[in-house]
């Protein structure tokens, strides 16, 4: 006889254990452990392999911290592999064609840091590398490389840990102590360059800080993915930013109300020390001491952008706090807001920045302007250009050709227009975050309000700040 429950159950039962078997291996051993597939990552190991041939290239992650800090990892570790773990190194060897990932960690620590433990119990499983080995083992593998004689490639730059780039802190600590009298130490890198060649005398050891910075310098689909999430979150606290802005709302209040929108969409930090520029202060390029309350009539200027899963957008807007431009306050800002047009008009792949600058000014005279107004020479030298943005909000690149750089797909930069007259304390910065396409471009700040009238209109309805005020939460 037929049985209508049975049959029920027995249709219901199948799929039900198996999504259940598939979410559970999805939260266990997938969820949260890399931010990219491990394919993803096995690429970027095997554009490396290409540029070593038969050296390998080892990378040291970031240690523990010394204080009572969120554990982020270095952005080359993180580049290569995406493991979170504290003091891991990647061994990546152009001749066996496989890498090493060292590492030993407590899974008692490797949980209070949110590590999920499939990272620490299946770990090539969940990173698709080859070998995992405990960190103890690290000096006797170096003792095997140098009885073989290999070529050994790392970095002789220094790590990048949140909110830094590679060079301008390698050319920091070269002031404050590797050159100061009564330091002396060497940089992270330069010791293990050190160490390495002092104990392992027949390795050679070489620099592999512009081999990484180039392979870093043009992103994959999903990295532009990243920074278009990267972008809408910066995009949306911009927005509160400027809404909530008013003469007596202080620069901390704002600082503190742009990182809370960043968190609170999912970034993991701010890109850099927020930047808000008011009053006598556009005198000064980055600005973060928040030290002035807002008054009717100031002019603010709001860099700021955040990291999103290492990824950084770079976005600046400019208003007016009362919510209405004085005429003198939109003269100019509708000449940057032209300045910025007339580039993000040129920017296409194939095009180089000379070729930019130099459709950019013809734009410029045709809408009246001249390219030698003192206001436009700066942005218009390089296109609008000002550096390039990904895993650093200064991204390293070892090749750049200046004016002869071309666009292609996949180099994200930052146009950066500045218009900016401190003896009338009032700037423009108007910064946008560029994806070169295999089209176009992407702008990453596509959504902040650009022009006088978008600006004033979102300025017109009240912001958190005033929310908060109305209902005396304070
Ligand atoms: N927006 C930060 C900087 O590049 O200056
Ligand atoms: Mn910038």
């Amino acid at each position: 006889m037929f049985n209508y429950r049975k049959q029920t159950l027995g249709f219901l039962l199948k799929p039900v254990i198996l999504t259940l078997i598939i979410l559970v291996f999805i939260t266990t051993f997938l969820s949260a452990a890399l931010i990219f597939p491990p394919d993803e990552y096995a690429r970027r190991r095997a554009r490396l392999m290409e540029h070593i041939g038969d050296g390998l290239a080892i990378f040291l992650g970031a240690k523990t911290p010394s204080g009572d800090y969120q554990f982020y990892q270095n952005n080359d570790l993180i580049y290569f592999c995406g493991v979170e773990i504290p003091n891991a190194i990647l061994a990546v060897d152009g001749k066996k064609k496989e890498s090493i990932l060292f590492f030993t960690i407590a899974e008692k620590e490797a949980e209070s840091q949110g590590l999920p433990l499939s990272l620490i119990r299946e770990p090539q499983k969940v990173t698709g590398i080859e070998k995992v080995l405990p960190l103890e083992q690290f000096p006797g593998y170096l003792a095997g490389l140098n009885n073989q004689g290999r070529t050994v490639y790392t970095m002789f730059y220094s790590e990048e840990l949140m909110r830094e780039n590679s060079r301008e802190k390698y050319n920091a600590l070269q002031r404050t102590m590797v050159l100061d009298l009564f330091d002396q130490r060497l940089t992270k890198e330069l010791q293990f360059v050190y160490q390495l060649r002092n104990k392992f005398p027949r390795l050679r050891v070489e620099d592999v800080s512009r081999v990484v910075w180039d392979l870093r310098k043009y992103k994959s689909a999903a990295e532009i993915e990243v920074l278009r999430q990267a972008g809408r979150i910066g995009v949306k606290a911009h927005r509160a930013v400027i809404q909530a802005t008013r003469p007596g709302v202080t620069e901390k209040e704002l600082a503190a109300l742009f990182e809370y929108y960043c968190l609170k969409a999912g970034a993991q930090d701010l890109a850099f020390n927020t930047i808000i520029m008011s009053g006598k202060n556009h005198a000064f390029g980055h600005y973060h001491a928040y030290d002035r309350t807002l008054r009717d009539g100031d002019f603010v200027i709001l860099d700021a952008g955040p990291d999103f899963k290492y990824y950084n957008v770079d976005l600046s807007t400019s208003f007016p706090v009362n919510g209405k431009f004085t005429p003198r306050q939109k003269e100019l800002y509708q000449k940057a807001l032209l300045v910025r047009q007339a580039c993000l008009n040129s920017y296409r792949p194939g095009i180089t920045l000379r070729q930019v600058s130099e459709e950019a000014k013809k734009f410029l005279q045709e809408k009246g302007l001249s390219p030698e107004d003192r206001d436009l020479r700066g942005p218009l030298r390089y296109g609008g250009y000002n550096h390039s943005v990904g895993l650093a909000t200064h991204d390293v690149q070892a090749t750049f050709s200046g004016l002869d750089e071309v666009l292609k797909p996949g180099y994200v930069f930052a146009c950066d227009i500045q218009v900016i007259h401190p003896e009338e304390e009032i700037g423009i910065r108007l910064e946008d975050t560029i994806v070169i396409t295999e089209t176009g471009y992407i702008n990453l700040g596509e959504g902040l309000p650009r022009t006088v009238e978008e600006i004033e209109e979102l300025m017109k309805k009240d912001g958190v700040i005033q929310v908060l005020k109305r209902n005396k939460v304070y």
